[in-house]
């Protein structure tokens, strides 16, 4: 454990991996059409903050000394079932064929950027994987920048403004199909299926947010269903890819079962955690700070956490949650009960609580400062201010 007053940092921990992460994703994205290829590239240009690979190597390297799965663990019956730990799977590095003659791959091939020495504890699938993530997310983004109609992401321009809807919808796709192919290659079907799931989750997760029945009445009145809707709809769009990626990452070390579900819980309580202090930010940053423009959610007819905690003791929001605060001044009307109420507090205690979940989800895992690091995305995350 590090002592108190040394402040870890979980990017210097990983950064070695990290440093290739982008130059690894700009790679997987070349398309042979130029301008495909720099719409699919835009979002890899700006500093993104790189939280869900960041995550996935920091767990690979936590579980890396935990216990490894025996074959008695694994799904199919072994009659020579004895407990020893399988080896590393073997992950393929061809490049992508459609690259080739397309787009020249110049300087140090991919191949080499995996050579880089590390300290043998994170597997060249978990870096894949960790990229993996990124394209998963940053499509996610080209779409959701689309359907929210926004101008800036990241202080810049979004991809939707510069190169229009219909480049950014195809942009994100393609960053879809190029996610898959890496994905595959890992040849791993349960590592597979989890991260094809996320897919499905995070359409799901929109199109709870897109057409909430929760609220489908003109004036809707408070109750414990909002809140349960929300926070599946939290987990679906928010907490879902970074779960499932962190159970991922744990899959391709071949972990022991109680590990790969502890690397889920810190993922899911983290994820969740995130995605409320990022709608308390809505409601608390300027625009400015937050690269974005901010209270953008009332501004989309959106009702998240703060507002659903102040609507239990203010029920006139009711009427302006009915009619999505469309009617000019809603969205003011809205904003200053809600501030005029403890719902950003009440938001701020319960992702509290799910950071602290998160961090005693991983309470048995070797220490080392990988998990410091994990343990350190907690307090940071309650911290941050973009
Ligand atoms: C950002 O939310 C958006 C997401 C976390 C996911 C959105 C999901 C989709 C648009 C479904 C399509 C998914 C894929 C994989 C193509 P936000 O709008 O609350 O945050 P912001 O302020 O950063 O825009
Ligand atoms: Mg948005
Ligand atoms: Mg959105």
């Amino acid at each position: 454990k590090a002592p108190a007053n040394i402040t870890i940092d979980p990017l210097r921990i990983v950064a070695k991996e990290l440093k290739f992460l982008n130059k690894n994703i700009r790679q997987l994205l070349g398309s042979g059409h130029p301008i495909l290829d720099t719409v699919a590239k835009y979002y890899t240009q700006s500093e993104g903050k790189h939280v869900r690979p960041l995550l996935v190597l920091l767990m690979s390297r936590a579980i890396a000394a935990a216990p490894k799965r025996t074959r008695r663990d694994t799904l199919i019956p072994d009659s020579r079932a004895i407990d020893t730990p399988m080896s590393p799977p073997k992950v393929l590095y061809d490049a992508n064929p459609d690259q080739a003659g397309h787009t020249p791959i110049t300087g140090p091939s991919y191949e080499t950027d995996y050579s880089f020495p590390n300290d043998g504890s994170i597997l060249p699938s978990q870096r894949r994987l960790a990229e993996i993530t990124e394209l998963i997310h940053t499509a996610s983004l080209l779409h959701d920048d689309v359907i929210d109609h926004s101008t800036l992401r990241r202080s810049e321009p979004s991809a939707n403004i510069l190169f229009g809807n219909k480049m950014a919808v195809l942009a994100g796709d393609f960053l879809l199909g190029r996610a898959s192919v890496a994905l595959a290659r890992l040849r791993d079907p349960e590592v597979t299926e989890l991260l094809a799931t996320v897919i499905a989750n995070l359409i799901e997760g929109e199109f709870m947010q897109l057409k909430n029945t929760a609220l489908d009445e003109k004036e809707p009145r408070w109750s414990e269903e909002n809140v349960s809707y929300y926070l599946q709809k939290t987990y679906l769009k928010s907490a879902s890819l970074i779960s499932k990626s962190c159970r991922a990452a744990a899959l391709l070390a071949h972990s022991a079962p109680e590990v790969v579900d502890a690397a889920y819980a810190y993922g899911r309580n983290l994820g969740l955690a995130f995605q409320l202090v990022d709608d308390m930010l809505d409601y608390t940053i300027s625009g400015s700070e937050l690269g974005k423009p901010a209270g953008a959610d009332l501004e989309l007819g959106l009702a998240t956490a703060p507002l659903l905690f102040a609507w239990k003791e203010r029920p006139e929001l009711g009427r302006l949650v009915g009619r999505k605060f469309i009617e000019p001044g809603d969205v003011d009307e809205a904003r200053s009960i809600v501030l005029q109420t403890d719902g950003l507090e009440q938001t701020r205690a319960l992702a509290q609580e799910y950071a602290d979940k998160a961090v005693s989800a991983i309470s048995s895992f070797p220490p080392g400062e990988a998990k410091d690091g994990l343990e350190e995305m907690c307090i940071k995350l309650m911290k941050r201010r973009r």
